[in-house]
């Protein structure tokens, strides 16, 4: 594989580790934030998922303005968002301004969450395609672990704690920014605005010299009717199968739980009656683990395919969300094996749901309707992740652990089935011939 191109995959997934680092820096945050804003638990619900909401908007944002001025620039802007809601959240005095600065940082994640596997996807050589995308997921649990890490190290600095820990962003959201004017525009987008002498470029840098001319034809012909295209044409009869697929399954890698132990790990380890210090130490096991099989993902993935990564690990979260929620029934909660659960849990679904969710997202769509397809499927991902993110600590309460984990079991389990009869294997092809796969399909259903 190319340097340049994993080179350039590596700067664009700065910003999943941005998303990362943003979504996950609240939860070492929250005991603190807690009582200095005086928050009940459905008062924190909203306070963490406020930086959601920001999500939400920002996707439907970066879907219309990364096709109007390119995937580079608006990643730069929410390179800047990222800063300011550093530095907003990490000074704010009054709750309001405290929200404001986690909706602003919400818009970055949100842009960053649909362009920087876009644009990956879109400079990938289609046989390194998955291992590249899941470098943007490598980074997102490479971000969230630094932020676990760096709350864990920074707990201990005084009633201040809570704002260092939120700064600590404001470093990888300025290398972002400068970074980015190292790499090019994806060759995709430039086709799409009719620089395709910019395009044959970069594709002569990224494919070779020998494909670099034929990628460019099969790009221009999908391309073709681009600018015609609407939100509409997603429900034409053989695109709106792929839309259901790309909705369901980044709704199912929400609501089966993982942002539950990403964002509250602390708080359900102080349930279970631990130190704030070792609850902390615990998220560093957990943000270890996750990137450990993310990396497992990533050598699996383009060898074996989307499809059967996600089946074993779907089986494999149900198994250890089951065991948790007896942990919970048999209130067998003091020893250690509530934290071999979760890891048991986090490793399953970083070899599989995690990275591979983001590769099919990006494969599922055609070449003119990608953003637009993906837009929807991510909105879908973050309200998903907004109303687990809401209501987890209110079910934690009213109906018990034991009851919870068996509710996200069940949705596993769920899944597991929905992927194995609907979700098509995409490995190997390039973003055309999946096109013109589908197309010839008329539909998304599983390739046996
Ligand atoms: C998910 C995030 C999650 C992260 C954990 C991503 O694929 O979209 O919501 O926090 O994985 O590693």
């Amino acid at each position: 594989m190319k340097g340049y191109v994993v080179l350039i995959s590596v700067v664009a997934a700065l910003g999943g580790l941005l998303f990362g680092f943003d979504t996950a820096v609240i939860s070492g945050t929250i005991n603190f934030i807690q009582p200095y804003f005086g928050l009940n638990e459905v008062q924190l619900g909203w306070t963490v998922s406020s930086l959601l909401f920001g999500c939400i908007a920002g996707v439907i944002m970066a879907g219309k303005a990364g096709d109007r001025y390119g995937r580079k620039k608006v990643l730069m802007v929410a390179a800047v968002l990222f800063l300011l809601s550093a530095i907003g959240s990490a000074s704010a005095r009054s709750l309001e301004l405290f929200i404001f600065a986690r909706i602003l940082g919400g818009v970055a994640v949100g842009v960053a969450s649909i362009l920087s596997p876009m644009y990956i996807a879109e400079l990938a050589p289609a046989k390194y395609r998955g291992t590249l995308v899941s470098l943007n997921q490598l980074a997102i649990v490479v971000g969230i672990l630094i932020a676990f890490f760096s709350n864990y190290l920074l707990v201990d600095t005084g009633v201040n704690n809570w704002r260092w820990m939120l700064l600590v962003m404001a470093a990888p959201a300025v290398l972002l920014f400068f970074s980015l004017f190292f790499v090019p525009e994806s060759p995709r987008w430039l086709v799409a605005r009719n620089q395709n002498d910019e395009a044959l470029k970069v594709l002569i840098k990224t494919a070779g010299i020998t494909n670099a001319e034929t990628e460019l034809k099969e790009i221009e012909q999908t391309l073709r009717v681009q600018d015609e295209s609407t939100y509409a044409d997603l429900f034409a009869p053989k695109v709106k199968p792929l839309l259901f697929i790309g909705i369901i399954l980044s709704v199912f890698q929400q609501i089966t739980g993982i942002n539950t132990i990403m964002y509250y790990a602390p708080k359900i380890f102080a349930n279970v009656g631990q130190s704030n210090d070792s609850a902390l130490l615990q998220t560093i096991a957990i943000g270890s683990t996750n990137l450990v099989f993310t990396l497992v993902a990533m050598l699996l993935i383009d060898r074996y395919g989307r499809k059967i990564l996600i089946v074993i690990g779907s089986l494999g979260m149900t198994l250890m969300l089951a065991g948790l929620s007896l942990l919970f029934f048999l209130q067998e909660t003091s020893g250690i094996l509530v934290l071999v659960f979760i890891l048991g849990y986090i490793a399953f679904f970083a070899a599989s749901l995690g990275p591979a969710l983001w590769v099919v997202v990006t494969e599922l769509f055609p070449n003119r309707l990608r953003s637009k397809g993906m837009s929807i499927a991510i909105v879908s991902l973050w309200i998903a992740c907004t109303i687990v993110t809401i209501a987890f600590p209110v079910m934690l309460e009213e109906l018990s652990g034991g009851v919870t984990f068996l509710i996200f079991a069940l949705i596993c389990l769920a899944n597991l089935f929905y992927v194995i009869s609907y979700v098509p294997e995409t490995k190997g092809k390039t973003l055309e011939e999946l096109e013109t796969t589908f197309a010839a399909q008329g539909n998304g259903k599983a390739n046996k």
